[in-house]
């Protein structure tokens, strides 16, 4: 059953102003199930959302934070009411398997909550002034209007870590969902709506990112842009948004390691380089890619860890019994492919096991690929480097601690990693040397958790922190007041020096 789409712009929902729509087709039931048809919108479309966006925003930060926060709590309980709805619809547009949009859904619902939570801290600070009587502060004032650019692999989860900050910090929002993806943010619009939200706060605007997108980081009236994607659209978003001085928060591309260690716990290292490397078809940004293992244990994981992987059911993500869906469309198929073959023929990699895509019976319909996995992987080849974002596995043997952290630390990417080890010392040793935003101990490199910063070091963003409080602080502006209640000219550095 396909379902007509619109933007919500102005209050109102509406078609593009051109009349053009694009389709969002089901990755594991490509020609057979259109899950909808979207507005192709430009930058006319965006002009208008942002129009109304700052006319909301005048009187939406004038709200005290904490009646925003009983509509965020409103909004969740409705997100939390509709969690198993939410997560077909999104298993159906984005291919993962049921129990992982499930989790996607309720990443969403926890950042509601922390989201309720934090519109009665938004803490300030207070510190003494230099003078007497007088006092000084810093509080938090919302930005103006923030343009929201996010991805296909986390539907739900990434376009609430944006807009549910946004708005609690007094912001008015022009989303942008990515056009593989565009029903569940939708989803999204209409309970915020639903939840009492003013209208003109909130605009999602549906259309490529060339046109769209750009046309939000381009506009005047945008005060901040957040955008989670690739490496190379990001550092376009910040030269062209940079240069109007615009506030930019992204979250880019991965090159994901997990190393083993000889006394780490074998079976507990595989289940989390499974996981790690095929959770979410391996589109995830966190996805493990890199498993580099010691020598004195790499053919037992190896060994352990194929067999596993030729064991995932792989199919449609809406059936109960498959481990792992389908890739997200046929350029996403196609570029995985491009990878496998530069494994084997550049790089010249050993393909353990997967490397094909499926083609038999019901996987003809859609757009499934073997969990892949690549053995005699060296350090620095175009597997080991490149960010790949499917289900393809790199593993790299090393011989000590200090080459694993190396390997590591060598590509230009550094988000999520991990180390298996029992050893106390050197699991300090790799969370003080592992250059990344995020390194787990003992787990994969997947499974953030919301209240926790999010984000990387070096191409993998800008300094910026999605998450927890790291979020409020992206998208409020810091004020810093002074009262002086000495009643008299008191003159900082000379009266009191
Ligand atoms: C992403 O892939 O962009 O940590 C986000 C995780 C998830 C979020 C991933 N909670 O894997």
């Amino acid at each position: 059953m396909s379902k007509k789409y619109q933007n919500f712009i102005n209050g109102k929902w509406c078609d593009a102003l051109s009349g053009e729509v694009f389709k969002n087709r089901n990755p594991a039931n490509w020609y057979g199930d259109l899950v909808g048809t979207f507005p192709k919108s430009n930058a006319e479309d965006v002009d208008i959302a942002v129009k109304a966006a700052r006319k909301g925003f005048e009187k939406w930060c004038k709200v005290p934070a904490p009646e925003r926060g009983d509509l965020m709590m409103k909004a969740t309980l409705i997100m939390e009411k509709r969690k198993e709805e939410l997560a077909q619809l999104e298993t159906r547009e984005m291919g993962k398997v049921i129990a992982e949009t499930r989790g996607d859904v309720q990443e969403g619902i926890d950042t509601g909550y922390f989201g309720a939570g934090e519109s009665r801290r938004m803490h300030g600070k207070t510190v003494p002034s230099e003078m007497p009587n007088k006092f000084a502060m810093i509080t938090r004032n919302p930005l103006g209007v923030c343009g929201l650019i996010s991805p296909w692999n986390f539907p739900m989860a990434i376009p609430t870590w944006k807009s549910f900050p946004a708005l609690m910090c007094g912001n008015s929002i022009v989303m942008k969902p990515a056009s593989l993806t565009p029903a569940t943010a939708t989803k999204l619009i209409e309970i915020l709506l639903d939840a009492g939200f003013p209208p003109e706060v909130v605009n999602i605007v549906h259309g490529p990112g060339s046109a769209v997108g750009n046309a939000i980081v381009m506009h005047p009236d945008v005060n901040a842009i957040s955008f989670t994607g690739s490496s190379e659209i990001g550092k376009i978003i910040n030269s062209r948004a940079g240069a109007e001085l615009k506030r930019v928060s992204l979250e880019l591309g991965g090159k994901n390691a997990q190393i083993v260690m000889p006394d780490a716990d074998l079976d507990l290292a595989v289940d989390g380089a499974l996981w790690g490397a095929f959770g979410t078809t391996g589109q995830r940004c966190t996805a493990t890619s890199r498993l580099i293992l010691h020598e004195a244990i790499h053919d037992e994981v190896v060994e352990k860890l194929i067999s596993r992987a030729k064991n995932l059911k792989i199919g449609d993500g809406l059936l109960p019994e498959t481990d792992m869906g389908p890739v997200v469309d046929e350029s996403a198929m196609n570029g995985i492919l491009e990878y496998i073959k530069i494994g084997q023929e550049e790089d010249g990699a050993t393909l353990a096991t997967g490397g094909k895509q499926l083609t038999d019976g019901e996987h003809a319909k859609g757009w499934f690929l073997e969990p892949t996995i690549f053995t005699d992987v060296k350090a620095g080849m175009r597997i080991e480097q490149e960010e790949i974002f499917g289900p393809v596995l790199s593993v790299i043997k090393i011989k000590s601690f200090e080459e694993a952290i190396k390997v590591l630390n060598g590509t230009e990417y550094g988000l999520s990693s991990s180390i298996y080890t029992n050893d106390v010392n050197q699991s300090f040793a790799a969370i003080r040397d592992i250059e990344a935003g995020i390194t787990y101990v003992n787990g994969p490199t997947i499974g953030a958790e919301c209240h926790l910063l999010f984000g990387g070091v070096k191409n993998t963003g800008n300094g910026h922190r999605e998450g927890g409080w790291g979020a409020y602080e992206f998208f409020s502006e810091p004020k810093t007041v002074y009262v002086d209640y000495s009643g008299k000219l008191q003159r900082a550095q000379i009266d009191n020096r």
